[in-house]
């Protein structure tokens, strides 16, 4: 049993969808919270592996609900030596330079915490699928068998 926070960043609720998607097929088997506005006291309040599940928008930008987090994580920067992280990013590769950027912006500010990044970044492509959660969930499978 693992215990897994998936932090959400969403415009539209699609990583939202497949974030909650991701809950119903890892539970009971381990236990997992969603955070929809997720806050820096969410990241804190326990040791759990950290999933993050978000969309890209902008020219690679965060969603405005993740930004918090982020803004906290980089002013304050909370050392959570070895944490188990993993990256769900969904993106639309028709934004070449930027696609799936939002995944890097959280990678970076993980790993300045001091959290250790478990599995490779999933990137899931809008011109390839209209069910993020189809590919998200086997992966998120994979993810959580690799947890200590
Ligand atoms: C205004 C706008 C900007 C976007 N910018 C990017 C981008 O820079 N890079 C990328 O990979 N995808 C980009 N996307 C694609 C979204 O990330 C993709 O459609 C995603 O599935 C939306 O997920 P959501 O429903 O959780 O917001 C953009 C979409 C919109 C509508």
């Amino acid at each position: 049993m693992a215990k897994i926070s998936i932090f959400v960043g969403t415009v539209y609720g699609g990583a939202l969808m497949t974030a909650r998607a991701i809950q119903q097929a890892l539970a009971p088997e381990h236990q997992v919270t969603v955070y929809e506005q997720p806050a820096l006291e969410d990241l804190q309040k326990d040791d759990s592996a950290i999933l993050v599940c978000t969309s890209t928008t902008g020219q690679g930008e965060l969603p405005g609900n993740l930004v918090p987090l982020w803004a906290a994580m980089r002013d304050t920067l909370p050392q959570f030596p070895g944490r188990p992280f993993g990256i769900i990013v969904l993106g639309d590769s028709s934004y070449q330079t930027s696609f799936c950027g939002a995944g890097d912006l959280m990678e970076e500010a993980l790993y300045e915490l001091a959290c250790q990044k478990v599995g490779d970044t999933l990137r899931i492509d809008a011109m390839e699928t209209l069910e993020p959660e189809a590919e998200a969930v086997p992966w998120a499978r994979d993810w959580a068998g690799q947890l200590a």
